[in-house]
C-alpha cells in the first residue's frame, strides 16, 4: 500500500527499517533531537499528506522520553495532514501498572492510552502487549486497537533450533502466560500448554507453584516480558521440583535489567531468547511480520 508512510521514533531503527520494507515503502525521513535544555525535537521532513502514516516506536528503558516523542510526531503528522495516524508500539510502557495496586496510585497504562488519543494517534497496534487487570485495550484506548503475537515466530525458532519438539510442553509461568503458551502451542500444532502460578511480594520477589503434571516431560516456557528473570528462575525451580525438564525459554519482549542474564545463566537456564520489539544480545527473532499483517488489518 503506497499510502502508508513509515516513521521511525529514535527507539528501534532496525525494527522500523524491516518493517517498512514488509509494507514496500522507504522511510520517511525525520529530524528528531534534543535542545539544549534537553526538551525534545522532532520534525516530519517528507510528506505524509493524505497518508496513513506509522510511527514505529519500542518504549523500553526511556519510555517517556520515547511516549514523548510519538506524541509530537503524532501530532506534527496530523497538522502535516495525515490521513491517520497509528502507533506501532513493539513495546507498551506502563503497562503493568494497570491497577491502583496501593492507594493514590494512578493508573498508568490508561492516562498513556488517553495522551495517545490527545495527540491525535487514531490506530494502536501492540505487540503480546501485558494484559492481566486490563484484559482488552478498548476499554482504555479510544481508537482502534489491534494486538499481535510473536508467539508462533518464537516457537519457530525453537523448534527449528531443536529446543522444542512436538512433545514438549509448553508452559507460561504465570496465569496471564496462559494465552501465550496456547498461542504458542496451538501455531506449532504442539498440544500440551498451560501455566503456573505465580504470587508477586516485590519487583524481584516472586514464588511460583503449580498443578501442571510435568513428570519426565521436556519443558519450555514462554512469558511475554523477561525484566529481572525472578519469574523465570522461580518457574524453572518448580519445572525441576514437578520432575519437569526445563529445555528453553522464550519471551516477546527481552528487556533483561541489571544482572538478569547472568542470573538466569548462573541458574543454568542458558538457551534463552527473544524477539526485536526490545533488541537485545538474545534477539533471535523479528516482529515485522506479525506488525505489518496488524498494520494492514488495522488500516483495511
Ligand atoms: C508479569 O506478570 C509479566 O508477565 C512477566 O512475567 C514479568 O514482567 C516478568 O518480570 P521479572 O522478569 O522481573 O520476573
Amino acid at each position: 500500500m503506497s499510502d502508508i508512510a513509515v516513521i521511525s521514533g529514535s527507539s528501534n531503527m532496525p525494527l522500523s527499517y524491516i518493517l517498512a520494507k514488509k509494507l514496500k515503502v522507504d522511510l520517511t525521513q525525520v529530524e528528531i533531537r534534543k535542545f539544549p535544555d534537553n526538551e525534545k525535537y522532532v520534525r516530519i521532513d517528507g510528506d505524509v499528506n493524505g497518508k496513513n502514516v506509522v510511527i514505529v516506536q519500542s518504549m523500553a528503558f526511556k519510555p517517556d522520553e520515547y511516549l514523548m516523542e510519538s506524541l509530537l510526531l503524532a501530532s506534527a503528522a496530523k497538522d502535516a495532514g495525515a490521513k491517520s495516524v497509528t502507533l506501532a508500539a513493539a513495546y507498551f510502557p506502563y503497562a503493568r501498572q494497570d491497577e491502583r495496586f496501593k492507594p493514590g496510585e494512578p493508573i498508568s497504562v490508561a492516562v498513556v492510552a488517553q495522551l495517545l488519543t490527545t495527540a491525535g494517534i487514531d490506530n494502536l497496534i501492540t505487540v503480546d502487549v501485558h494484559r492481566h487487570r486490563v484484559l482488552d485495550f478498548a476499554s482504555i484506548f479510544k481508537g482502534k486497537w489491534v494486538d499481535v503475537s510473536v508467539m508462533p515466530y518464537l516457537v519457530d525458532y525453537g523448534l527449528k533450533a531443536g529446543l522444542i519438539e512436538k512433545d514438549t510442553f509448553i508452559v507460561g509461568p504465570d496465569s496471564e502466560a496462559l494465552q501465550w503458551a496456547k498461542i504458542a502451542a496451538e501455531s506449532a500444532g504442539l498440544s500440551n500448554y498451560g501455566a503456573l502460578k505465580k504470587k508477586r511480594f516485590g519487583d524481584t520477589e516472586v514464588t511460583v507453584s503449580g498443578e501442571l503434571n510435568l513428570e519426565g516431560k521436556k519443558v519450555f516456557i514462554v512469558d511475554d516480558i523477561i525484566s529481572t528473570g525472578s519469574t523465570i528462575i522461580e518457574a524453572s525451580k518448580t519445572i525441576k521440583e514437578m520432575g519437569g525438564k526445563l529445555t528453553g525459554v522464550a519471551c516477546a519482549h527481552g528487556l533483561f535489567v541489571n544482572d538478569a542474564l547472568y542470573r538466569l545463566y548462573k541458574e543454568g537456564i542458558t538457551e534463552v531468547y527473544s524477539s526485536d520489539t526490545v533488541p537485545n544480545q538474545t534477539t533471535r527473532v523479528s516482529s515485522a511480520e506479525a506488525l505489518s499483517k496488524g498494520i494492514l488489518e488495522i488500516l483495511a
